[in-house]
């Protein structure tokens, strides 16, 4: 008796407890999964938006993702990433030049070896890390 007594406790105190949440809590909460959020939902708010510009990326980053496959090893002839006798002759065309190739691509070395998404200034700021303290 005891123990039903008990049972019949719980179940009232955890229906007093369910109806004190606000329904529409429960109900987002017992939304499906794999919910679609439509035009004209609150969460549509940010459909169809540009998504926000991410920031820029750093010389060493961009260097590691784009540029040192080739940089590092010196694949297809390219100068190796702080190798002083590679760049010599290169660095004399002077920064300005080296970054025009490096977005506009020169003889083996494709246009922002091949950064879709790189800005200009990253790709400017990977070549100042190639050629770091040379
Ligand atoms: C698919 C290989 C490859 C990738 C990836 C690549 N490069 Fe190159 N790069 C080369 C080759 C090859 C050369 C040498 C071109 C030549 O002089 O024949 C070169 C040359 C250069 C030069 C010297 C240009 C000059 O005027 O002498 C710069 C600067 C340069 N790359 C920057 C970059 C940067 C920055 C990235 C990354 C965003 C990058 N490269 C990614 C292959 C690559």
């Amino acid at each position: 008796m005891k123990t039903v007594i008990t049972a019949i406790t719980s179940l009232i105190s955890l229906s007093a407890f369910a109806a004190s949440e606000d329904a529409d809590v429960v109900l987002e909460r017992l939304k499906h999964p794999a919910f679609v959020c439509v035009m004209g939902d609150p969460c549509s708010e940010n459909l169809g938006k540009a998504p926000v510009a991410a920031a820029a990326r750093t010389g060493d980053q961009v260097y590691l993702s784009a540029c040192a496959a080739c940089h590092t090893s010196g694949a297809a002839g390219a100068p190796k990433t702080g190798d002083a006798g590679a760049w010599g002759a290169r660095m004399d065309q002077g920064l300005e030049t080296l970054v025009k190739h490096a977005i506009d691509g020169y003889k083996a070395m494709p246009a922002r070896g091949l950064c879709a998404d790189c800005s200009d200034q990253e790709i400017a700021d990977a070549v100042a890390y190639m050629i770091d303290g040379l």
